[in-house]
């Protein structure tokens, strides 16, 4: 019996070794493709650089010569700057499926790791979890600042409650330095204000105990929950553009159009905007509150100052960049070719059939 088991067991074996020669052989030839993909990526992103050298060199010719030119040679400068600009244009759409340097901040903290996605598919999910990873903690801010406002005499609360933004923050300023690495458009300001919000929470968490901040502890609060719901409202906002752009720039069988998912945008907007703005209205009222805490204390505890100068500048960032973005999907509705070429549907489709 034992015999015939350990027969079996070589059997086994014996066939496994064949099988093992066979996975070798695939291995092989996977590092062989590998090492090809990452010379081909080397050589690419090198050409790219010579292609943008040489572009620079042309254009800064061209400017010299942009007075005495004969009618026919203007009309011939004006296509060939059209021709420069497609070129950029190609240049960053290549560069998405290739690997990105890391910015000053993330070579800090990750060193040079490579972060870049080169799927679509995996640039995608990694946004989509980044969405859902800002409704998760948002959730349990609002839950805690919610108890932290019935629970009066607990500071370890509140200390929980800042020390819990502050790592959400700079959670957040690290994921968005990815998302913009792997293409994404995230405004500088967003980001800025994630780090801006990391201080703010920092100060917020060493402010000493005392009159001034029990004074101004409620305010905080219920203004940390009003930000979280706004957030959550911000997620169905995201995530549903994040959704219906995916399908138009796949050509998706999804019933929508380009127009359909402006009209979608649109009106996504016209609800959050309110809430948006009177969050802003909010930060300048908690500046307000702080400068007059401070005047009122004889500025005693410099984190009144320098919270009541954080907040007016989060608010005029906030206030400024949004009605910046508005203006500029304003003057982008109706330009089809704007969103196209963000999102780069395919050429044959057309657009209302997308
Ligand atoms: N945080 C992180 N990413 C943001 C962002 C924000 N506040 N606002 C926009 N983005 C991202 C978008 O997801 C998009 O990413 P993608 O290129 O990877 O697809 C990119 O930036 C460009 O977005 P844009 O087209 O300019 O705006 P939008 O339609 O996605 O969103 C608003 C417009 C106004 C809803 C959005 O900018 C917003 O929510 N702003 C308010 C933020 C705020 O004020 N927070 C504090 C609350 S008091």
């Amino acid at each position: 019996m034992a015999d015939n088991e350990f027969a079996t067991c070589l059997e086994d074996w014996e066939d496994l070794e064949k099988e093992y020669v066979q996975l070798e052989e695939g291995h092989k030839n996977y590092t062989k493709l590998l090492e090809q993909m990452t010379a081909a990526q080397k050589k690419c992103v090198a050409d790219i650089a010579h292609h943008r050298y040489r572009i620079r060199r042309i254009m800064e010719t061209l400017k010299k010569v942009g007075r005495d030119l004969t009618e026919e040679e203007v009309q011939q400068r004006e296509e060939l700057l059209q021709k420069i600009k497609d070129r950029k244009d190609n240049f960053r759409e290549m560069e998405e499926s290739l690997p990105h340097k890391n910015g000053i901040y993330l070579s800090i903290i990750l060193g040079q790791v490579n972060v870049s996605l080169l799927d679509k598919g995996d640039k995608f999910k990694y946004k989509q979890e980044y969405e859902k990873f800002k409704l998760t903690v948002s959730n349990i801010i609002m839950l805690i600042s919610l108890f932290t406002y019935f629970i009066q005499s607990y500071r370890w609360v509140d200390a929980l409650l800042n020390f819990l933004l502050v790592w959400y923050y700079c959670t957040l300023t690290i994921r968005e330095s990815i998302l913009i690495v792997n293409g994404s458009r995230i405004k500088g300001w967003w980001l800025t204000h994630h780090f801006v919000s990391t201080v703010c929470a920092g100060i917020s968490l060493i402010w000493p105990e005392g009159e001034t901040y029990q004074k101004f502890r409620t305010t905080y609060i219920l203004f940390t929950f009003y930000l979280t719901f706004v957030y959550a409202l911000q997620y169905y906002y995201q995530s549903g553009c994040l959704y219906r752009l995916r399908c138009l720039g796949q050509g998706h069988t999804m019933d929508i159009t380009v127009e359909g998912f402006m009209s979608w945008m649109w009106k996504g907007l016209a609800f959050l905007l309110p809430f948006l703005f009177f969050g802003y209205f909010f930060q300048l009222y908690n500046a307000y509150t702080l400068l007059m805490l401070a005047l009122e204390s004889n500025f005693r505890e410099w984190q009144v100052v320098a919270l009541a100068v954080i907040h007016f500048f989060l608010f005029a960032g906030n206030f400024l960049t949004s009605l910046k973005v508005i203006r500029q999907k304003l003057k982008d509705d109706g330009r089809l070719d704007f969103l196209s070429k963000k999102y780069k549907f395919r050429n044959h489709a057309h657009p209302k059939t997308l």
